[in-house]
C-alpha cells in the first residue's frame, strides 16, 4: 500500500516528484470523456519510466494469440483497446536543452485532478543540467460537452536566465502498445498535413482497418515585450509539428494553447473524416480553452448533481468515494450502444480495454440509480446487438438450434479472450447478462424491453442453459460439468452452486417473460416465435423438467450449499491463517497449489446468495457467509464490495466498513500493486454499491424504493442521490436519522427500516430509528 496521494474532498494530489511512482500517478490522473481517454503522462518529453496511453473507445487491435496448446474453440485474437496518437505532446527545449524530468533537478511538483471540474494540471520547477531554471504550469481536459475536443494550456516561464526557448506542439501516431503480443505496431500512416498552426494527421489501424484523424491548432504566446517568432512545421512518418523559438527575458513566459480535436471512422466515413475534423477544430478554436473549459465544468457540475456521495467526518472516505464515481462518469456516459466498460477504463492496457461480465454486475447499478434510463438500457442493447454473435459462439463451441454463449471478454461480440477455463468455462457470465435484463426493469420499470429485445437475448440463454445441462444417472438430476464459477482459483469443477443457481433463475425468469409477451405483446411473440424457430411446448417443456431435477452441491450437516461438487474434501484452512508473505497467492503459489487450495478469489456462492438474498432467511445467509467468507482471499477487486454489502445485510456492520475500507481506495492508495497497469474501474461500480446498496441497504423491490440504512461509526453522516423513476432523491444517514429530500415534482413510495412511507415531491423526510 503506498500513501502519497494528499487527501481533499474534490481532489486528487500528488506534491514531490518520484520517477518511482510516476506509472501510479499515470493511472491515477487519467482523465476520460466516455468516448477517449489519456493518462497522466507528461506534454513534454519524459524519457523516464512511463506508460503512454491514449485510447479511443471501440477502436481495438486483433492482436493474434499466444498460447501453448492450440485448442478447438479457442479465438483467433485478443482484443486490444490500443494506445492512439499522442495528442498532448509539447516538446520544450532551452538553448537547445531538452526539458526533460528525468534529466533535470526537479525542485518542486505539483500534479492536481480537480474532480469536480474534469481538469488536470501540473505545476512544476526544474533544473537543467546547464543550471538554468524554469518553472511549468500545464492544464489539460478531454471535454465531455464536446466529446470529440481535448484542449491543452501550456506555459514555461524562464527563471534564472536569458535566452532561446523553443516549444514544439505536436502529433505523434507512431505509437506503441506494450502489451503487444509480436512487438508489432498497430497503425500505419494515411494523410498527414500541416501548416502553420493548423495540422491533421490520419492513421489507419493494422486489420480492423479503423482511421482516427487528429486535428491540432496551436497558438503561442509570451509575455514580456518582442514576438514569438514564425512557426517551422516538419513532418515525418505518422508524426507533425509546429515548433515556434522565442527570445525570452529572465522572468518572462511563453504560452502554448493546443486545441484538439480526435475524430474516427467508428462514427464518420473515412473520406470525410479530414473535413469532419477540421469542422471540429474551427468549433472549438473559435470558443478557446476557457470557454470549453467552462462548458465542460458545467457538465461536470451536473454529473455531479445526480451522482455524488458525501461522507461528513472521514476525509480520506470522501475524497476516495469521489475518486471512484468520478472515474465511472468519465468512462462512460452512455449515449451510444456499441460502447462499454473495460475493467481498466482508459487508464491502462490490461485486460485490453475490452468487455467483461463486470459491467452487467457491478456497474450497471451505478448507471441506474445516477444516470438517465437510457444510460443503463444502453449497456442491455450492446449485449442485444450482439446476440447474432454470441449464437455463433456457441456453435463454434458445438451448441445448436439458436443458443447463445456471450462471450467473457469482447469488443465487437466475438469471444477474445483463449484461456480455456475462462472462455469455455465461465459460463455464468450468461446469467450475469439475464440478471442484467431483470434488474434494469426491476429498477426502471421498462418492462417494454423485454419485446423483443429482453426475450430475443434470454431466449439464446435459456437455449445455451437446456444444452450445456446434463443428465446424470448417478445423481437422478440434472448436473453442470466442467465449469469455472466465479472463483478463478478452481477451474473445471462440477456443479458450481452459482452456475447452477443463476441458469435455473435464467430459465424461470425466462418462462415469466414468456408469459408475459403471450399476455401483452401477442402478435409480436408469434413474429418472435416464427423469427426464433421457438418450440415453445418441447423447449419450455425440458426448461422446467431441468428447473425442477437441477442439482445443488449441499451439505446437510452443516446446512450449506456447497461451492461445487467435492468442495468438503479441501483441507479447509481460514485464509488468515496465511503466511503475510504469501499473499497474495497467485503471486506466490503456484497455480498448481492455488486450484487444489480451498481459497476462493472473489464472492461465488455469495456472490449467488447477494443476488437472489430474497430467497434466502438472514440465519441462511450468515450460515453462508460465516462459513465461505473465512476462505475468501479476496484477490480479485470485485470480492470486497459483495461482502461488503451482504455483510450490512446480516448486520455485520464492522465486517461490512472494513471490506468498504479495502475497495474505496484500492487504486487511490495502490494497495494491490497494481494501479500502474491501470485502475480498477469496474471494480469502482461496486465501491458505490457497497455504500448505496451495503450501508444505505437501497433495493428496488415492487415498484418501491426500499432502504435499510445504518450509519459507520467512523463517520458523522453520508448521503447519496437517487434517481428513480423521475423522482430524484437526496437521501442522508446522520446519527440515527434518514433524511429523504425529494427534489422533484413525484411524490415517491419508500419502504424504510421496513415503514411504508412517502417522500413527497419537494419535501423532505425525516425518519428517526430509535433501534440505532
Ligand atoms: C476476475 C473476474 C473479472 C476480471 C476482470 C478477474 O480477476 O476474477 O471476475 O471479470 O478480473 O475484471
Amino acid at each position: 500500500m503506498k500513501d502519497y496521494i494528499k487527501h481533499n474532498e474534490w481532489k486528487v494530489i500528488e506534491e514531490g516528484f518520484d520517477p518511482e511512482l510516476n506509472r501510479i500517478s499515470e493511472s491515477i490522473f487519467s482523465i476520460g470523456n466516455g468516448k477517449m481517454g489519456q493518462r497522466a503522462n507528461f506534454e513534454e518529453k519524459y524519457s523516464g519510466d512511463s506508460l503512454q496511453g491514449s485510447y479511443i473507445a471501440a477502436i481495438y487491435y486483433p492482436d493474434k494469440t499466444k498460447v501453448g496448446w492450440w485448442k478447438n474453440g479457442y479465438p483467433e485474437y485478443f482484443a486490444k483497446v490500443i494506445n492512439s496518437t499522442n495528442w498532448i505532446g509539447i516538446n520544450i527545449t532551452i538553448e537547445g536543452e531538452e526539458l526533460d524530468l528525468a534529466k533535470a533537478t526537479v525542485l518542486s511538483f505539483r500534479r492536481e485532478l480537480d474532480m469536480q471540474k474534469g481538469l488536470l494540471s501540473r505545476h512544476f520547477i526544474a533544473r537543467l543540467k546547464s543550471g538554468k531554471q524554469v518553472e511549468v504550469q500545464s492544464k489539460r481536459f478531454l471535454s465531455i460537452d464536446d466529446p470529440e475536443i481535448g484542449a491543452v494550456r501550456y506555459s514555461v516561464k524562464a527563471m534564472n536566465f536569458s535566452g532561446e526557448v523553443n516549444v514544439t506542439p505536436y502529433l505523434d501516431g507512431d505509437v506503441i502498445n506494450e502489451d503487444s503480443n509480436y512487438g508489432e505496431k498497430f497503425w500505419e500512416e494515411i494523410e498527414k498535413t500541416i501548416s502553420g498552426d493548423e495540422g491533421y494527421l490520419t492513421i489507419e489501424t493494422l486489420k480492423t482497418k479503423f482511421h482516427l484523424c487528429t486535428g491540432m491548432k496551436f497558438n503561442v504566446s509570451k509575455t514580456g515585450s518582442g514576438q514569438v517568432k514564425k512557426i517551422n512545421n516538419s513532418v515525418k512518418e505518422k508524426y507533425i509539428e509546429g515548433s515556434v523559438n522565442c527570445n525570452v527575458k529572465q522572468g518572462e513566459e511563453i504560452r502554448v494553447e493546443k486545441i484538439v480535436a480526435l475524430v474516427s471512422s467508428l462514427n464518420y466515413n473515412t473520406g470525410k473524416l479530414k473535413s469532419q475534423a477540421k469542422k471540429a477544430i474551427a468549433r472549438a478554436s473559435s470558443m478557446g480553452f476557457d470557454k470549453l473549459l467552462n462548458r465542460h465544468q458545467k457538465k461536470w457540475a451536473k454529473k455531479w448533481e445526480t451522482s455524488d456521495i458525501r461522507i461528513e467526518g472521514d476525509l480520506a472516505a470522501q475524497q476516495g468515494i469521489r475518486f471512484n464515481i468520478f472515474q465511472l462518469n468519465q468512462t462512460y456516459t452512455g449515449d451510444d450502444d456499441r460502447l462499454n466498460i473495460g475493467p481498466k477504463g482508459f487508464t491502462g492496457e490490461k485486460y485490453g480495454g475490452v468487455t467483461y461480465w463486470d459491467t452487467e454486475s457491478f456497474c450497471l447499478p451505478f448507471y441506474l440509480s445516477t444516470a438517465p434510463q437510457g444510460v443503463s438500457k444502453n449497456f442491455l442493447l450492446y449485449r442485444y446487438k450482439h446476440l447474432q454473435k454470441a449464437i455463433e459462439n456457441a456453435q463454434k463451441l458445438g451448441f445448436k438450434d439458436g443458443a447463445a454463449l456471450y462471450p467473457m471478454v469482447t469488443v465487437n461480440g466475438e469471444e477474445c479472450h483463449n484461456e480455456w477455463e475462462i472462455t469455455f468455462e465461465e459460463i455464468h457470465r450468461n446469467g450475469a447478462i439475464a440478471y442484467a435484463v431483470w434488474n434494469y426493469i426491476n429498477y426502471t420499470g421498462d418492462i417494454g424491453y423485454l419485446a423483443p429485445y429482453g426475450f430475443e437475448v434470454l431466449l439464446g440463454i435459456s437455449r445455451f442453459w437446456s444444452q450445456r445441462v446434463n443428465w446424470s444417472e448417478e445423481k437422478q438430476s440434472f448436473v453442470i460439468l466442467g465449469v469455472t464459477g466465479p472463483n478463478e482459483y478452481e477451474n473445471n469443477v462440477n456443479n458450481n452452486f452459482h452456475t447452477n443457481n443463476i441458469a435455473i433463475w435464467s430459465l424461470k425468469y425466462m418462462l415469466e417473460v414468456i408469459d408475459y409477451m403471450k399476455e401483452e405483446h401477442p402478435y409480436l411473440y408469434d413474429e418472435l416465435v416464427k423469427k426464433w424457430k421457438f418450440k415453445e411446448i418441447e423447449e419450455t417443456g425440458r426448461w422446467k423438467e431441468i428447473i425442477e431435477k437441477i442439482y445443488f452441491p449441499y451439505d446437510e450437516a452443516r446446512q450449506l450449499y456447497l461451492q461445487q461438487d467435492g468442495f468438503l474434501d479441501k483441507e479447509l484452512i481460514p485464509a488468515s491463517e496465511l503466511a503475510e508473505n504469501e499473499k497474495p497467492i497467485y503471486q506466490y503459489w503456484s497455480w498448481d497449489r492455488i486450484l487444489r487450495s480451498c481459497y476462493i478469489k472473489q464472492a461465488d456462492v455469495l456472490q449467488s446468495l447477494f443476488w437472489f438474498e430474497n430467497s434466502h432467511s438472514q440465519e441462511m445467509l450468515k450460515r453462508h457467509f460465516d462459513f465461505y467468507e473465512p476462505l475468501t482471499v479476496h484477490e480479485s477487486s470485485l470480492s470486497a464490495c459483495i461482502h461488503s454489502i451482504l455483510a450490512a445485510k446480516i448486520g455485520y456492520y464492522e465486517k461490512a466498513y472494513e471490506f468498504y475500507l479495502r475497495t474505496a481506495r484500492l487504486d487511490l492508495d495502490d494497495y494491490n500493486n497494481d494501479s500502474k497497469d491501470g485502475l480498477h474501474i469496474t471494480s469502482m461500480g461496486g465501491t458505490w454499491m457497497a455504500i448505496v446498496m451495503g450501508f444505505g441497504g437501497l433495493r428496488v423491490s415492487n415498484e418501491r424504493l426500499v432502504f435499510n440504512p445504518f450509519l459507520p461509526d467512523k463517520w458523522d453522516s453520508y448521503s447519496f442521490r437517487v434517481d428513480y423513476k423521475g423522482a430524484h432523491l437526496e437521501v442522508k444517514m446522520e446519527g440515527n436519522k434518514f433524511i429523504i429530500k425529494n427534489r422533484s415534482e413525484k411524490d415517491t413510495p419508500l419502504i424504510i427500516w421496513g415503514a411504508e412511507m412517502t417522500a413527497k415531491a419537494n419535501d423532505e423526510l425525516v425518519v428517526g430509528n430509535v433501534k440505532l
